[in-house]
């Protein structure tokens, strides 16, 4: 529906593709078109003489229909038909693009059990600006239980899902639709909130060199981890000294500190911590970012 304001009078007209602008001349009609179909647009209903359409402010056809084969993005633009005295019957704002694809959706819970989040892509660019409706519910709810997921983080396809069951019997269903001005598409997927459990990598990993050319590694867990006490985590180290292929992996650890010993003097060893839920919930996480320390060939002590 558009609100046009034409001499004063609030005119309501309603088309599925029109979006008004208020002005004193036929508001700007908004059309849209899948690229490489056939376009027909005539200037008024009736058989009027003597009606040219431009485009883009040039003359391009006189005649009171026009018609383009074959869309493609280079007829994108503003078409104006209008009589010899110059008084414009309608303008035309040609927008060509897709409808969407149905979302690829990847959904992880970094934040177990607090929530889950759900990203996802369209295969193909729909050119034309697309909205997404993004719900959940439980398996065997109706959909009209479905809840907003709520928009997460500063990117446009991402959303948080909170208040999940723990252990449930059931799926959670999400519902991803994507709606743009040529169509709509959806993509429902179940999962199991413990089998989605994907820690980020622990933080403010620290080596401290000691005696025997030994290294203390500590580390944090994930800030974004709630509850780190109640619901656990274990890690794994890994370490090599300069050439990935010399990489071992070491634990897991339930605690937040470990000892690398048997290393070799002048050495310089990268080592880098994952986390993964204690009871082998979901996957585990990506490593954190390689810190590296150098065990030295004269080890002076104090
Ligand atoms: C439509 O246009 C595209 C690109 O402009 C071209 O590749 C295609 O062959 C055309 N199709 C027809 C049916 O003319
Ligand atoms: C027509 O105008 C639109 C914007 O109003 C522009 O994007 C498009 O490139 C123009 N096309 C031509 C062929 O001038
Ligand atoms: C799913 O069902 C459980 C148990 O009835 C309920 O606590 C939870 O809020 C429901 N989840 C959703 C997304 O409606
Ligand atoms: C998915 O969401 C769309 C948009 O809210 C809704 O129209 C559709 O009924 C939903 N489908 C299912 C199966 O939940
Ligand atoms: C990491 O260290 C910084 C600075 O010491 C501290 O503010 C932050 O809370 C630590 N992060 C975690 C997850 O403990």
């Amino acid at each position: 529906m558009c609100l046009i304001y034409i001499f004063g009078a609030l005119v309501i007209t309603s088309g599925v593709f029109c979006q008004g602008t208020a002005a004193l001349q036929p508001a700007v009609r908004d059309l849209f078109v899948v690229v490489g179909s056939s376009v027909k647009i005539p200037c008024t209903d009736g058989e009027e003489k003597g009606v040219e359409w431009r485009f883009n402010s040039s003359v391009l056809v006189s005649s009171p229909v026009i018609s383009i084969q074959n869309a493609s993005l280079k007829d994108q633009g503003i078409y104006t038909c209008q009589k010899q005295t110059g008084d414009v019957v309608q303008s035309v704002s040609l927008h060509l693009g897709y409808p969407p694809s149905p979302p690829h959706v990847h959904c992880w819970s970094p934040s177990y059990p607090k929530r889950a989040i759900c990203s996802w892509t369209l295969t193909s660019d729909p050119i034309l600006p697309t909205q997404y409706i993004a719900t959940y519910r439980n398996f065997s709810d109706p959909v009209s239980s479905a809840r907003q997921c709520q928009k997460w983080g500063d990117q446009d396809r991402q959303c948080a899902l909170e208040e999940l069951e723990i252990f449930a019997r059931e799926p959670t269903l999400i519902n991803i639709t994507a709606v743009n001005a040529l169509g709509s598409a959806t993509q429902i997927q179940p999962f199991i909130f413990e089998q989605i459990v994907k820690p980020d990598p622990p933080e403010n990993v620290s080596g401290i060199i000691m005696p025997g050319r030994k290294v203390s590694v500590q580390w944090s867990p994930p800030h974004t981890w709630p509850d780190p006490v109640n619901f656990l985590l274990k890690y794994k180290v890994r370490f090599h000294w300069g050439k990935p292929e010399t990489a071992r992996t070491l634990g897991p650890y339930e605690s937040n500190k470990m000892v690398l010993s048997g290393l070799v003097a002048g050495r310089t060893y990268y080592i880098q911590i994952s986390a993964k839920d204690i009871l082998d919930d979901g996957q585990s996480s990506e490593w954190s970012a390689p810190i590296h320390i150098t065990i030295p060939t004269i080890l002076y002590l104090k």
